[in-house]
């Protein structure tokens, strides 16, 4: 038997970052969206468990045991007294370390597409709270649609979205740490406040108005990301040009996020991002997307 399942890319359409905590988290107020881009994880029985991946930045996935996606089958097995016999199959089309939750997304469908093969019937509660082990941003890739994440972004509120939102996604070169970009984050801002969701953000989202979206979108960790990586301005000046209602680092980056208007703007932004020459490949999506479903199997 095998089974497949698949999880949405984010966006933080908010991410206000508060001082480092004792634990060296942070504190967060996490507006998450989901977008309809999709790493499919598939589970085949086997005699270990063994990872392997393909898609464009595959060579760019670690295969070992660091891999959520394994790591998600590891606390499956062991919270149920079984062991880990399992091929995990990572289809990757999220950009890898882009600040788009790929790994994430990829440990929650591999959470769920065990949890399907081999009938250990966990309570959504369970899932989650899996999740949250294997990552703060890994609880997100399991709801979807749209949420706001406190803590270090593992305690989900879902929020509504009024609408249907176009996107560009302009993928970098290479990846940035997450946990670089957070130490970069403490060094610019030794005094940030307490983080806090913008009423205007959630607001923009409950009437699907996209014009209002954008002049709310914001991240606090833009500026620790574009002080590692000072070409993404170049690639946020593009996308500008070229007609983005907004134009923002995506979570930690080096992944650049354009909202756009309408599909056909969207179309356009992309092309023109690509014939810039300051990213390695755009792409046009939509948000919100569900979270990770099974699509065979089970
Ligand atoms: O939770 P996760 O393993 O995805 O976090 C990766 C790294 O990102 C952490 O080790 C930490 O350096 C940073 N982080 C943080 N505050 C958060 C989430 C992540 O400092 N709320």
């Amino acid at each position: 038997m095998t089974v497949t399942a698949q999880a949405p890319a984010k966006v933080n359409a908010q991410l206000s970052v508060g001082p480092a905590r004792p634990d060296g988290y942070h504190d967060l107020a996490n507006v998450f969206l989901a977008v309809a881009l999709h790493d499919t994880v598939t589970a085949t029985p086997a005699d270990e468990l063994r990872i392997t991946c393909t898609g464009p930045d595959a060579d760019q996935v670690p295969l070992d045991r660091t891999n959520l996606a394994a790591r998600a089958a590891e606390l499956l097995a062991a919270r149920h007294g079984i062991e880990p016999r399992v091929h995990l199959h990572i289809d990757k089309d999220i950009p890898v370390a882009g600040g788009m939750a790929g790994g994430s997304a990829d440990g929650a469908a591999a959470l769920v597409a065990c949890d399907a093969l081999w009938d250990t019937r966990a309570t959504r509660a369970e899932l989650l709270d899996i999740c949250a082990e294997l990552g703060s941003d890994v609880p997100f890739s399991l709801v979807g649609g749209a949420a706001l994440g406190t803590g270090r972004g593992e305690r989900l509120a879902p929020l509504e979205v009024g609408g249907t939102f176009h996107w560009v996604f302009a993928v970098a070169d290479g990846g940035l740490s997450t946990p670089a970009v957070y130490r970069e984050f403490d060094r610019l801002s030794p005094d940030a406040p307490a983080p806090a969701a913008a009423p205007d953000l959630i607001d923009a989202l409950r009437t699907g108005d996209a014009k209002a979206l954008a002049a709310a979108l914001s991240n606090d960790l833009q500026a620790a990301a574009l002080s590692l990586r000072p070409a993404l301005a170049d690639t946020l000046a593009a996308g500008t040009a070229a007609g983005a209602l907004a134009a923002l680092v995506s979570g930690s980056g080096p992944t650049t996020a354009f909202l756009c208007a309408d599909a056909d703007a969207a179309a356009r932004i992309a092309q023109a991002l690509i014939a810039s020459g300051t990213c390695r490949t755009a792409r046009a999506t939509t948000s919100p997307a569900p979270g990770t479903t099974l699509v065979t199997g089970a």
